[in-house]
């Protein structure tokens, strides 16, 4: 039986890494019949939207999408592609787990989990500017927004997540001391479902600039952290820089009615079109989707696949050092699957 999935190759380097993953996801055999659909620029070019309408649509019936990244053009009052598919489809929770896959780095065995909330905090953009003498933009406000209802969500998502991975440890992380209504609320909520664990997974809260310092000193430490939208965006890219940089980091944005898959790096319009791309992280979003839709011994295979390719074969990006292209480094992870 196949299993109906959008997919959005997407912009920069995204139609390159989704070309190598889709390479190696053949070669698992993983179950997924995909619905093409455009975003981001390719979006723009067609219809004049980065979200057109048949892409949401398509995620509406299949309630799964793989996708690359989408360029969200500054200027022209779009706003990002990103956040509106979140809001569209109640994708509350960001899921991104970073673990040490290339050894002789700064740290070792780095395994840590960031549930991050999707949809509240400063990233709804209620943002306006004040006018003073004959400056229109002298003072910029902005007001963020968090509920107790979506904090006790996301903060249960990151128990529940740790309950079913077997993981010691949830760590709330906030800036209550500041921010007393918006990360207090966090806060308040946040420990109170963490004693609905009590006894079977621990709880801890650290405020962000010191868990941001304590990340790099001893990373061993953490294990689960759940966070607000804005300190997550800051902490999962952080996470990434332990483990060998936004190239080996994958996302999963989750909600009731669908889940979406993707690298937490952006469309690298850097280094574009030049099939130099790690195309890892997207590997590692798809292989989250796998165990998503239980294809869990899928995902394993892959996930050991790529492990004996970076450490056996050493085939590596050149983000990790290597010299190896996109599509070679999938070409190698498909042989090591082969075997
Ligand atoms: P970026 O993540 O695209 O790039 C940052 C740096 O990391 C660049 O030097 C890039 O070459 C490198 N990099 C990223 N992914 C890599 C990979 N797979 N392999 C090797 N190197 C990699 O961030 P940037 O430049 O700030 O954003 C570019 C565009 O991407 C913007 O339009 C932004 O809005 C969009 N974006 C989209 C996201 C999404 O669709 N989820 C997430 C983040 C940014
Ligand atoms: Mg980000």
């Amino acid at each position: 039986t196949t299993i109906p999935a959008t997919l959005i190759p997407g912009d920069g380097i995204g139609p390159e890494i989704m070309e190598a993953v889709l390479a190696v996801l053949e070669a698992a055999g993983a179950p997924f019949a995909w619905d093409r659909q455009q975003g981001g620029m390719a979006g723009i070019e067609q219809g004049g939207d980065p979200l057109p309408q048949a892409t949401l649509d398509s995620i509406a019936r299949t309630r799964l999408a793989l996708k690359g990244p989408l360029t969200t053009p500054v200027g022209g009052g779009f706003r990002s592609v990103n956040v509106r598919m979140r809001e569209a489809f109640g994708l509350y929770a960001n899921l991104r787990p970073v673990r040490t896959m290339v050894k002789g780095g700064r740290y070792e065995d780095i395994d840590i989990v960031l549930v991050r909330e999707n949809l509240e905090g400063l990233y709804v953009a209620f943002e306006h500017y004040i006018a003073v003498g004959d400056d229109p933009r002298a003072v910029a406000i902005s007001q963020g927004v968090n509920t107790r209802t979506e904090c006790e969500r996301i903060v249960r998502f990151a128990f529940g997540y740790a309950v079913r991975h077997g993981r010691r440890k949830v760590t709330l992380v906030h800036k209550a001391n500041v921010l007393k209504a918006l990360t207090g609320l966090f806060l308040e909520a946040g420990r109170k479902v963490a004693k609905e664990y009590e006894g079977r997974v621990a709880c801890d809260d650290r405020i962000v600039d010191a868990c941001a310092m304590q990340l790099v000193l001893k990373p061993e430490q953490f294990d689960v952290i759940v966070t607000t939208n804005l300190f997550g965006d800051i902490l999962s890219d952080q996470l990434a820089g332990l483990v060998g940089g936004l190239g080996m980091a994958p996302g999963a944005n989750i909600g009731p009615d669908a889940a979406v898959f993707e690298a937490v790096h952006g469309s690298a319009p850097d280094i574009a079109g030049k099939g130099i791309a790690n195309p890892l992280a997207l590997l590692l979003a798809a292989c989250l989707m796998l165990d998503h839709v239980n294809e869990g011994a899928k995902a394993t295979a892959i996930r050991d696949a790529i492990a004996l390719t970076l450490e056996t074969d050493r085939v590596r990006t050149r983000d990790l050092g290597g010299e190896a292209s996109t599509m070679e480094f999938a070409a190698a992870v498909v042989r090591r699957l082969d075997k």
